[in-house]
C-alpha cells in the first residue's frame, strides 16, 4: 500500500504503552505517523519515546504558539488520510460524542474532515455503561469507526469487554479503513456493517422488543416461555451497527447489552406495553418479544402455601395486551411496522393470517419445528401484504443483518430520511 498520513491521538490510559508497538507497525510499512498525546496520556507514554519512534514532532498543547506557527492545528487535522485515536478512553469518546473542543485533541478531531476510527480502553464497567454505550452510538452515527474493545482481565483486576485491541488488530483495522475496504464484508454471506462506513440506517430511529416476559403469580413465581432473546438482541445489535438510534425493550434475559443500544429492562407484558408506549414515535418497530398470552388474575401479596390438604389453587388467568397489535392502532403507528410468530406448522398460512390480525406490515415467521426456541439458527419467512420471501437458514446474526438492509431499503420509500422526524 501506498505511504498514507496517519494522525495518532494518544488518550490517558494504562493501555497507552500499546500505541508505542502501534506507531512501530505504522512505521514499519511506511507510514508517517504524527502524534499527539492528551495531558492524561503523556502521564503513560512520553513524548521523547513517540518522537523517537514516529521520527517526528509529537503534538501535546493547543497553546504552544510555536507549533500554531510551524503548523496550525486546523492544518495538523487535515493533513492526515486517517485520524486514529487509540487509546479512545470514555472520557475522550465522551468529548467526542459532544462535540467539545477543550485541548488539542479534541480541538483536532472537531476540526478535522478525515475519517476517524477510534479504538477504546477502558474498566469494564465504563465501557459498558449507559452513557458510553450512547456515546458510541451516536459516533457509530456520525460515520466514525469505533472498534469493538477485547474482552478480557483488565489492569485493575476486573474481567470483560474494555481492553485495547492488540496493536495488529488496530493496524488491520487502519489498513482496512485506508484501502477504502469494500463497505459490507460478508458474515455468512450477509452485509457486516461493524467496521464500515455502511449505515443505511443512519437518522433511523428504530424500537425493538426482546426476551420473554416474566408474569408472577406470587413473589417467588412467574409464568414464563422459553424465549431466549437472541434474536431480538442479534437485531438490535445490527440495527446499531446499521447506524440507527436503537431503543431496545427487554423481557428478562442474561444476555449483554450490544454496543450503541439503548436498554430498558422490562419484567411482565404490562411494562413492556407501557415502555413500548413511551419510545414512540420511532421509524420502525421490530416486535420479536414472546409477550405471554396471559397473567396471573391476581397476584398474591405473599407466598402461596401448601396448606396440607392437597388442595390446589386455583390459577385464573387474564389477557395481556397484544402489544403489536396496540401499536399498529395508535396515532403514533411507525412508518414500518414488524411481527414475528414463531411457528411450528403451516408457518406461511399462520403468518399471513397474523398479518391481518394484528395490523402490522411484515410478518418475520420463524419456523421452529427443527430448532425450537434458544437455538443459534433461525429458518425465516418475511410474509408482507405484496409475497413472501423465504431465507435460508441462517445464523441469527446474519437473519438480523439482512433484515436491517431490507428494512433500510423499506424505509427509504415509506419515509424518506428528510421528513423523518417531523412528528418530533
Ligand atoms: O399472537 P402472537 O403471540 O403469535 O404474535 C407474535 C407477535 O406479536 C410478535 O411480534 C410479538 O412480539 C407480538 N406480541 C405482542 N404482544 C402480545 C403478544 C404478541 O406484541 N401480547
Amino acid at each position: 500500500m501506498a505511504a498514507k498520513r496517519i494522525l495518532l491521538i494518544i488518550g490517558g490510559g494504562i493501555a497507552a504503552y500499546k500505541s508505542i508497538e502501534l506507531v512501530r507497525l505504522l512505521r514499519k510499512s511506511g507510514h508517517v505517523v504524527r502524534c499527539v498525546l492528551t495531558r492524561a496520556g503523556e502521564q503513560f507514554v512520553t513524548p521523547l519515546t513517540l518522537a523517537a519512534l514516529s521520527e517526528n514532532k509529537v503534538y501535546t498543547s493547543l497553546f504552544d504558539l510555536k507549533d500554531e506557527v510551524e503548523m496550525g492545528h486546523i492544518q495538523l487535522s487535515r493533513e492526515a488520510d486517517l485520524v486514529v485515536v487509540a487509546p479512545a478512553t470514555a472520557d475522550l469518546l465522551a468529548k467526542m460524542a459532544g462535540g467539545q473542543a477543550d485541548d488539542l485533541a479534541t480541538t483536532l478531531l472537531l476540526a478535522t474532515d478525515k475519517p476517524v476510527l477510534a479504538a477504546p480502553a477502558m474498566n469494564v464497567r465504563m465501557w459498558l455503561h449507559a452513557a458510553t454505550q450512547r456515546n458510541v452510538a451516536i459516533l457509530r452515527g456520525d460515520g466514525v469507526t469505533v472498534l469493538e474493545p477485547d474482552e478480557g482481565e483488565m489492569a485493575c483486576g476486573e474481567y470483560g469487554p474494555g481492553r485495547l485491541p492488540e496493536p495488529e488488530a488496530i493496524f488491520a483495522a487502519i489498513e482496512k479503513a485506508l484501502t477504502g475496504a469494500p463497505a459490507a464484508s460478508l458474515l455468512d454471506g450477509q452485509p457486516d456493517f461493524s467496521e464500515a462506513n455502511h449505515r443505511p440506517l443512519h437518522g433511523r430511529r428504530i424500537l425493538i422488543t426482546a426476551g420473554p416476559t416474566h408474569e408472577p403469580i406470587d413473589p417467588v413465581r412467574y409464568i414464563a416461555n422459553r424465549s431466549s432473546g437472541k434474536q431480538g438482541f442479534a437485531i438490535a445489535a445490527a440495527a446499531a451497527e446499521a447506524g440507527a438510534e436503537v431503543l431496545l425493550i427487554a423481557g428478562p434475559v442474561p444476555l449483554p447489552t450490544p454496543p450503541g443500544v439503548i436498554r430498558v429492562d422490562v419484567e411482565t407484558a404490562r411494562e413492556m406495553a407501557a415502555e413500548v408506549e413511551q419510545g414512540l414515535p420511532v421509524d420502525a418497530a421490530i416486535m420479536v418479544a414472546a409477550v405471554a398470552d396471559w397473567r396471573a388474575a391476581d397476584t398474591a401479596a405473599q407466598k402461596i402455601k401448601k396448606d396440607g390438604s392437597g388442595a390446589v389453587p386455583p390459577l385464573a388467568l387474564a389477557e395481556n395486551p397484544d402489544i403489536l397489535a396496540g401499536v399498529a392502532r395508535s396515532p403514533q403507528r411507525p412508518a414500518l411496522l414488524i411481527g414475528f410468530a414463531a411457528e411450528t406448522n403451516d408457518v406461511i398460512a399462520h403468518a399471513e393470517a397474523k398479518l391481518a390480525r394484528k395490523g402490522c406490515d411484515w410478518i418475520v415467521a420463524n419456523d421452529v419445528s427443527a430448532d425450537p426456541m434458544g437455538g443459534e439458527t433461525n429458518r425465516v419467512h418475511i410474509v408482507t401484504p405484496e409475497g413472501v420471501d423465504s431465507w435460508d437458514r441462517l445464523s441469527k446474526d446474519a437473519v438480523a443483518r439482512k433484515l436491517m438492509e431490507k428494512i433500510a431499503d423499506e424505509l427509504d420509500t415509506r419515509a424518506p430520511p428528510e421528513s423523518t422526524h417531523d412528528a418530533d
